[in-house]
This record gives structure tokens, C-alpha cells and sequence, in this order.
């Protein structure tokens, strides 16, 4: 499937609205290709998406699904009480803070069913028997990892392709398991450093993912051996994402950095700092998804009214130089601007 692309570029899954069916098919058509979000939808919700997709474009895409943990067992009654006081800022009852599989089982069925060429899974390894009904069904399977260790582990289950997340990448981090006693959650690499540890520890098409903005940082990682690069921030504010308003304009504002933050949903994930993340976060329990569960309605509530400083405002390191328009436009930017920062380069190489 990244063999057949005009320019191997991959707009990424981007759960909890921003990925939608227009977004991946105009990616598609425009001579890419990219992943439809699973996560925190029902099955039969992706199952419309995926016949939507379908209609809008008869290329290829991917569908990627989160990997369930096991249930934290860590007290979060501290952090709840918090989440209650937070909700009343905008009239909202926080949500029941419950361990849930996501549908994992349901919606593995359905890319089953559904024989979909592509399939990534984040937040760890798909079982070595689910790779194998995969691959009966004719997918390749993508495993996101967020360095070397994670790597061989993916290839030991049978991964065809990694999805390499540097530390720069916008929301969650792939990482297996999130360590509590360390806010990253895990060991942090950058892009390429991860790029160079993963390659030299396993032999598999490597997606490079995480602050690429700009047409160089793709020609950059394709250059370092990288078989496609995966932008998520970089179609955030394109017209056919489903990003909510209060997003788009803290994103256009591009006025403050961003932090890996837990206060969201319980996992470290990337965001543009704002008043909800910098007074929860020291607070904030590794219990994924229980925390999103309970902020769930109280982010929607903040979200309602207008107010980005109550909100997930996922985003990479890069964020301010990404662009609004036509999805079709940015990749055709992207593009161009690949083929130039290549050629400069070759000319410094001589
Ligand atoms: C809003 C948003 C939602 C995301 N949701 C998912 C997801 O559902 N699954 C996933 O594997 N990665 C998800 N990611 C991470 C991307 O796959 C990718 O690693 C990241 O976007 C790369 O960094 P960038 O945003 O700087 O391009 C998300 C990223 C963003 C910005």
C-alpha cells in the first residue's frame, strides 16, 4: 500500500473528532493515504465511517484501534473531587471514571470483516492470533512504538510496518504502558533518534511521526529512512477535519507551547498549555480511560462554550506553523515544498 503513493504521506488517526471520512478520502485523493480514528467510537459508529470513506474515494486507506490495558487500580477519589469543582465553571457533572476495552473485540471483528488494508494499533501489541486473522484477511499491520524496546516487541508479534512516535508528536503517546512515576510516561526520543535506534534494532518499514509540519521535515525523515511520514497537527486545522472551533482558534493563536499532560484522560498526551492543564496536571492519576471518562463532559461543556482554556487542545511541538485550508491544498504544499528542500540538499551534498 506505501509502495503505490504519489508521495508517501499518511495523515494520522486523530481520535475524538479532528479524523473524519472527508479528511482521510481527500488525503487519499490528493495521492496519499491515511488512518481512520477507531478510538472511543462504537463499532458500529466506525463501521459507518468506513462506508463513508469508501464512497468518497475508491483508494486505499487504514483504520487504527486503541490496545486496551489492564484497569489501574490507583485511588482516583482526589482527583474527581477536582473534576467536580472544575465542572461547575461551565454547569457540567463530570462523567462516570470507568475502566472500559474501547470495543477493542468488536471493532478487530469489523477491520476483519472489513478486510482493510492497513491496520495500526496504539497503546501496544495486538495479540500474535489477531495478527495472524489479519493477515488471513489480507491487512498489514502497523504497530505504533515509541523507541527500540517497544520495536522488537512489535516485530516478535508479527508487525509488518512500525509507526515510529517521536516525543515531538501531538495527544497520546503510543507507549505500551504508561510508567506513573514519570510524567512522560516513558523513555522520550526524538524523531529521529527514535528512527536510528528502531532501524538499527529491527528490519521493518518504519513510519516516521511526531512534529512534522513542513514539506523538509518529510523529505528529512524520508531521508533517514523512513518509508512514509504520518502528519496529524499538520491537518488539524485543514477544512474537512472534524477539530471543534475553541481548538481551531487556540491552534490559529499560536501564541503558548505545548506539554505532555495526564490531566485529560489519565495518559500522558501532547497539548497546548492552557488553564485546565496547567492547574490539574500535578494532580492528575495514570488511569487511562478512567480519567477521560470523567472529564469527558466537562471538556464538551468547555468546548460548548467557547472556552479553550477547558479543553483537550491536542497538538505537537509544530503546531504553530501548520496552516488552515483545503486538505487537498496543504498536501499539495507539503509536496512541493519536500521536492525543494531536496533538491537543496542534494546540491549541498554535491
Ligand atoms: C488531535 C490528535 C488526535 C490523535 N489521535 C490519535 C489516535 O486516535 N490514534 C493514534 O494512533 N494516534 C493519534 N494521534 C497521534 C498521531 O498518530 C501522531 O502520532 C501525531 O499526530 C504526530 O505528531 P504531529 O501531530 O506533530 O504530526 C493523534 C494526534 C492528534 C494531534
Amino acid at each position: 500500500m506505501l509502495e503505490g503513493l504519489r508521495f508517501p504521506l499518511l495523515v494520522a488517526p486523530m481520535a475524538g473528532g479532528p479524523s473524519t471520512p472527508e479528511l482521510v478520502a481527500a488525503v487519499v485523493e490528493a495521492g496519499g493515504s491515511g488512518f481512520l480514528a477507531a478510538g472511543y467510537l462504537k463499532a458500529e459508529d466506525l463501521a459507518a465511517r468506513i462506508a463513508r470513506t469508501r464512497e468518497l474515494t475508491a483508494g486505499s486507506f487504514g483504520v487504527n484501534l486503541f490496545v486496551p490495558g489492564s484497569e489501574s487500580t490507583v485511588d482516583i477519589s482526589g482527583y474527581v473531587s477536582r473534576i467536580v469543582a472544575e465542572g461547575r465553571r461551565y454547569g457540567a457533572e463530570p462523567g462516570e471514571a470507568r475502566w472500559d476495552d474501547d470495543e477493542y473485540p468488536a471493532k478487530l471483528d469489523l477491520v476483519v470483516a472489513q478486510r482493510i488494508p492497513l491496520v495500526s494499533f496504539t497503546f501496544g501489541l495486538p495479540s500474535p492470533e489477531d495478527v495472524g486473522r489479519l493477515h488471513e484477511a489480507g491487512s498489514k499491520v502497523v504497530v505504533t512504538v515509541t523507541g527500540p524496546g517497544e520495536a522488537v516487541r512489535a516485530a516478535e508479534v508479527g508487525a509488518d510496518a512500525l509507526c515510529v512516535q517521536g516525543f515531538e508528536a501531538g495527544a497520546h503517546r503510543g507507549l505500551f504502558a504508561d510508567d506513573p512515576s514519570d510524567p512522560a510516561g516513558g523513555p522520550v526520543y526524538g524523531l529521529l533518534a527514535a528512527l536510528r535506534l528502531v532501524s538499527s534494532e529491527v528490519d521493518l518499514p518504519l513510519i516516521a511521526t511526531g512534529g512534522l509540519v513542513h514539506g523538509a521535515d518529510v523529505a528529512a525523515v524520508l531521508v533517514a529512512g523512513a518509508a512514509a511520514a504520518q502528519l496529524g497537527t499538520a491537518f488539524l486545522r485543514a477544512d474537512e477535519a472534524g477539530t471543534q472551533p475553541a481548538h481551531r482558534r487556540a491552534l490559529a493563536e499560536a501564541g503558548r507551547p505545548t506539554a505532555f499532560t495526564r490531566a485529560f484522560s489519565g495518559r500522558p498526551a501532547r497539548g497546548i498549555v492552557n488553564r485546565f492543564l496547567t492547574e490539574h496536571s500535578a494532580h492528575a492519576p495514570a488511569a487511562y480511560p478512567q480519567v477521560h471518562h470523567l472529564t469527558r463532559p466537562v471538556r464538551a461543556a468547555a468546548g460548548k462554550a467557547g472556552d479553550s482554556d477547558g479543553l483537550n487542545l491536542w497538538a505537537g511541538q509544530t503546531y504553530p506553523v501548520a496552516s488552515a485550508g483545503p486538505a487537498a491544498e496543504i498536501f499539495a504544499r507539503l509536496h512541493g515544498e519536500a521536492v525543494a528542500a531536496l533538491k537543496q540538499a542534494q546540491r549541498w551534498l554535491g
